[in-house]
Formats: structure tokens, C-alpha cells, sequence
């Protein structure tokens, strides 16, 4: 879970992806991190679709459109892709409200531009994660329909009612409705239903066994279409207390505590994967991780039989308007990384569509440091253990597009947000700068393909502006440039993917209390590689104590990388050690 601006945006996950493994023939312990499996060994690269490419000229991007630049994508050496929802709705959450679960979206095409998208990622040996969205659906999924139809409905237990008669429910804090109120009056049969997102996404209701075999069978129908895995939305909140406990003053401040991995959810995890998981070659990953590492490490212990990665907010919740401690962001990557040393495993990312921009938020957009930075960055991502999922358009260095008009904004949550400071007379001003740094829309604008109108993006009017820098900030540009961002992102890409290492090599910080340079070594079988990362705008030197006299580089975004520890602004160098 984690927050996007006044409001608070949880995200759960689980995904799966499959990629073909290297250097196979070398087994290494059962169940341990160093058990070898392609989703381990996998680059994730993440398509919002919506906003990737629009081939039919609606505005839109759709399946044609990623299909049309499948070449591109394999070009970057990705082995997974992970879709962000393309099943029927009628967007109210951009997707993450389910109409149909087994049909396309309208914007998007049709089941024959997706049977065509998944063969031409398989031709490509790129695995297909889909995300899954089963703590809600649409309020206009025909299970709601007629849930919300009569008291006797077949469906009615599909969702969470409170009967008017009973009074009112006890408050639930929902993190997109305009008043954050998560229970909704729907007078045609006098009750409240739970919404913990918005008034279009009711809660499943995860106690009735009927629904969870209606999800297993919908991920059946994906799995055996041939799809490689199912990032988990928002799961950790699909177990509720239905005793409807009536919780202390101020719980939605910590609402987590109270929502996430309550109850039966691990029970329900491992009746997913017994009816579906493990019958099928499918990756899960698991959307947040709920209160503790505890908590995290049970969702994907092998051991327990339940999903295969988790994918900590904490890492990427850290920058704030006015930037960040390294120290705060060396101690959580460390962490997550002992929590897992030996079992389970992580995902590692800096942004994803719940974001703005990785470059804006951890490194900075202004032009003489942007590409440096977000080179630093990239850099970061591919050298340490954990899959790695990178955003698409971070590997141009696209910056937030920090909009200064409410007009510009599309994400319904921010907008109910932004009525609600309205209603309650919040600072207006303070919350517009907000929105700029880290509205989840500044991630979310067109893809920056070449510098022709609207980015090569679209022939129509874009569902969202394109960001007004796209003609220094295209792939066009880039691709005719050794150094640019873009080929750079694939040359750490191909380093991570040579490099078992890197992969499952031991992490160890070095220089802890270093307050600029963030410094570790990655080790595996006899081979040890040091990681060099300036995360400031100043040169500055790290003290590992280690002789780089006879160090190989293998990656750096100077031409002339550091010998000796003393960084240049933004300056990351990957070595082998001999
Ligand atoms: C997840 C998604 C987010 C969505 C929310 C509700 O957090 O990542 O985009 O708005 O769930 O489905």
C-alpha cells in the first residue's frame, strides 16, 4: 500500500510471468533463494496500456498498438511483460474496475488482438503477466447486478451488505470516495454495501466459497490461454472482519493495520494455489505486503504454498517534496533484503503506475542531471537481488509532467481527493503542488515515441495531455544515441541477465553511514561484483575499503568510469572484482 498525494492508494499484488531460465543444468538448493526459477532470473517490464500506443486513432492506447511496437519492446531485452488490467470496465479506476473478467475492454480490442499480442510475446520468449482484480469488481459486473437485485439474490453474498435496519455500519475508511466513507446506501433494497475503493468498486466477498471458485475459474481461463502469470491487486485486503468490529478514533490513519491480511486471506492464498497456481508453469506476485515482514515473508515462503513474490511500498513511499535521506533508503532496501536473505523472494522497483515518475521522485528531471540520474538509478534496479520491474517510459527518463490545472487530471481518485479538500477547506495550494510531484498521473501520461504530434502517440486528442517536453524526451532521439538513457537501460538489462550474480548473488552494504554514495557487493559462486551509486548532484567518494586497482567495469554512465571510489554527480559504476 502506499500513498500517492492527500490521498492513500492501496496496492496489492500478484503476478506471474514466466521467462526461460539459463544455465539450467545448475541446481542449487531446494526452496531457498538460490532455487533457481525463471521468474526469479526474469526483467519485468511493466505496460500501461492506456497510455502506451493508440493504433486506432481513439486516443486510446490499445492491444494493436502494443503489438505494433512488440519489436521495440523486445529490442529493450525484457524477458516479462506485466499488463495492467485490459478486461471490460467502465473505467472508473482506469481498468481496476472489473466488468467482465473473461472479455477485452472496449478501448483496448477484442480477444483476437490479445490471443495475437500473447502469441507475439511468446514468439519473442517474453513471458505475460496479467493483473488480477479480484478484492472488487465494477459495480456494473453482472454479479453485483443482481447481488444488489433483491436480499434473496443468488449473488448477494458475492459482495459485503449491511442491512439499513441493523442502523448504520461502522465506519470503514475508503481510500477513493469522495467523502472516504466505504459504505454506500443503495436504497433498492435498503442496505450498504463495502467499498474500500471507490463507489464503483464494491468488495468481493471472499467468505463465500462460490465466489473464490468463480475467481479460480476466471484464472483458469487466462492460464489456459497460456498466460504466464497474475499480479495480485490489492489482495491483502480481501479478507474482512465480517464480525464488523467497530474500530478506535483515528484507525484510518494506520486503516492498513485494521485491512491488511486479515483473517482467512492466507487460507484463501493457499486454496488459490492448490485450484490454480501450482497446476499451472504461472509466477504470483503479491501486491504490498501487509503490516509486517512477517506478514510479507508468509505470503511467498515456498514453504507455505502460497504466492511467489512480494512487492514492498516501502522502498518506493520514501521521496517526499524536498527530496530524501539515502541513509532512510539504504536502511529499507537492506532490510527487505535480510527479511528475505534465505527464503522467499522480492520484487524490486522505483515506480509503476501508482507513481510519478522514478526520475522526478528519486533522482532529478533537471536536464543537466536527468539522464545521469536516471541512468543511477536503472542501475540500482538491475544490480540487486529481487526481480525487477521497470516502468515503461522510465528507461527514456520521461519526468513528471507536473500539471498545474485540475482540467489536466484524469485519475478519478485524485479528483474525488481533490473535492473532498474542497469540501473540508483544505489548502488548495498545497495540494496542487502535491499532485505535481506525485500524482500517480505524472506517470501515466502518453509514452514519448518520437517528436512528432502528440508524441507519436496518437493521431486523436489524447486521453491525457502528453508531457510538453516529448520533443528532447522521445525514443526516436534516443535510439540514434549510444548514451542516451534508452541504451543505456538495455545494456544494464543485458548485464543483469549475463550475470547470474546478480541475480542471486549475497547482498552486503558496504559504507553504511556513507551519506551520499550507496555501495554493495553482490556474490555468488567465487564471482563478486561492487556496485558504486552517487545518489547526490556533487561528486563524492566512497570508502569500502576495497582495492578497485584491478577491478574490471562492466557498466557506468560516465565514459570515463571512477578507479578510485571518488564519484562524479550521479555517477554509478558496476565492477567485477578479481
Ligand atoms: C491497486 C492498483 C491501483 C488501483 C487500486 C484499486 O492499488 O495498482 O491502480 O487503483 O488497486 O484497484
Amino acid at each position: 500500500m502506499r500513498k500517492l498525494v492527500f490521498q492513500t492508494v492501496i496496492v496489492i499484488f500478484a503476478l506471474t510471468a514466466g521467462l526461460g531460465c539459463r544455465n539450467e543444468n545448475k541446481p542449487m538448493r531446494d526452496k531457498d533463494n538460490n532455487d533457481r526459477k525463471w521468474w526469479k532470473e526474469a526483467v519485468v517490464y511493466q505496460i500501461y496500456p492506456r497510455s502506451f500506443k493508440d493504433a486506432n486513432g481513439d486516443g486510446v492506447g490499445d492491444l494493436k498498438g502494443i503489438i505494433s511496437k512488440l519489436d521495440y519492446i523486445k529490442s529493450l531485452g525484457v524477458t516479462a511483460v506485466w499488463l495492467n488490467p485490459i478486461y471490460s470496465s467502465p473505467n472508473d479506476d482506469n481498468g481496476y474496475d472489473v466488468s467482465d473478467y473473461r472479455n477485452i475492454m472496449k478501448d483496448f480490442g477484442t480477444m483476437d488482438d490479445f490471443d495475437a499480442l500473447l502469441k507475439g510475446l511468446h514468439e519473442r520468449n517474453i513471458k505475460l503477466v496479467m493483473d488480477l482484480v479480484v478484492n472488487h469488481s465494477s459495480d456494473e459486473h453482472k454479479w453485483f447486478k443482481q447481488s444488489r437485485s433483491s436480499h434473496t439474490s443468488p449473488y448477494r453474498d458475492y459482495y459485503h451488505w449491511w442491512n439499513a435496519e441493523r442502523g448504520t455500519p461502522p465506519a470503514r475508511y475508503s481510500l477513493f470516495d469522495v467523502n472516504h466513507d466505504a459504505w454506500r446506501y443503495d436504497s433498492l433494497t435498503k442496505a450498504y454495501y463495502l467499498h474500500y475503493f471507490s463507489r464503483k468498486q464494491p468488495d468481493l466477498n471472499w467468505e463465500n466459497p462460490k465466489l473464490r471458485q468463480e475467481v479460480y475459474n476466471i484464472m483458469k481461463f487466462w492460464a489456459d490461454k497460456g498466460i504466464d502469470g497474475f499480479r495480485l491487486d490489492a489482495f491483502g485486503f480481501a479478507a474482512k472482519d465480517t464480525t464488523w468490529p467497530v474500530y478506535p478514533k483515528g484507525y484510518e490513519k494506520e486503516f492498513s493495520k485494521y485491512y491488511a491480511i486479515q483473517g482467512h486471506l492466507h487460507d484463501y492464498l493457499k486454496e488459490m494455489n492448490s485450484e490454480v497456481l501450482s497446476k499451472y508453469d504461472v509466477m504470483s506476485v503479491a501486491e504490498g505486503t501487509g503490516n509486517t515482514y512477517k506478514d510479507a515473508h508468509d505470503m511467498v515462503d515456498a514453504d507455505r504454498n502460497e504466492l511467489n513474490m512480494a512487492y514492498p511500498f516501502e522502498g518506493v513511499d520514501i521521496p517526499k517534496i524536498g527530496g530524501y535521506s539515502l541513509m532512510h533508503f539504504k536502511q529499507v532496501f537492506s532490510k527487505w533484503d535480510s527479511v528475505f536473505a534465505k527464503k522467499g523472494w522480492l520484487s524490486v522497483f522505483l515506480a509503476n503506475h501508482d507513481q510519478a515518475r522514478m526520475v522526478s521522485r528519486f533522482g532529478s528531471d533537471d536536464p543537466k542531471y536527468r539522464d545521469l540520474s536516471s541512468k543511477m538509478l536503472t542501475t540500482f534496479i538491475m544490480t540487486m537481488r529481487g526481480t525487477p520491474y521497470y516502468y515503461n517510459g522510465d528507461e527514456l527518463a520521461m519526468t513528471n509532467a507536473g500539471f498545474t490545472d485540475i482540467n489536466d487530471y484524469r485519475d478519478k481518485a485524485t479528483l474525488n481527493e481533490y473535492q473532498h479538500q474542497k469540501n473540508i477547506g483544505g489548502n488548495m495550494q498545497e495540494f496542487m503542488k502535491g499532485l505535481a510531484f506525485s500524482c500517480r498521473d505524472n506517470g501515466r501520461t502518453p509514452f514519448q515515441w518520437d517528436e512528432s504530434t502528440n508524441s507519436g502517440f496518437t493521431t486523436a486528442t489524447p486521453w491525457i495531455k502528453v508531457n510538453s517536453n516529448y520533443k528532447t524526451i522521445n525514443a526516436a532521439a534516443q535510439e540514434k544515441d549510444p548514451n542516451s538513457t534508452l541504451n543505456y537501460f538495455r545494456r544494464a538489462v543485458k548485464l543483469r541477465k549475463d550475470n547470474l550474480v546478480l541475480v542471486y548473488g549475497k547482498y552486503t552494504l558496504l559504507d553504511k553511514n556513507n551519506l551520499d554514495v550507496y555501495s554493495y557487493t553482490r556474490e555468488l559462486d567465487g564471482k563478486k561484483l561492487l556496485v558504486l551509486l552517487n545518489f547526490k548532484n556533487y561528486a563524492a567518494t566512497a570508502a569500502t575499503g576495497l582495492n578497485l586497482g584491478k577491478a574490471k567495469v562492466l557498466l557506468g554512465n560516465y565514459s570515463d568510469p571512477s578507479k578510485n571510489g571518488t564519484l562524479l554527480p550521479y555517477e554509478a559504476v558496476v565492477y567485477e572484482l578479481q
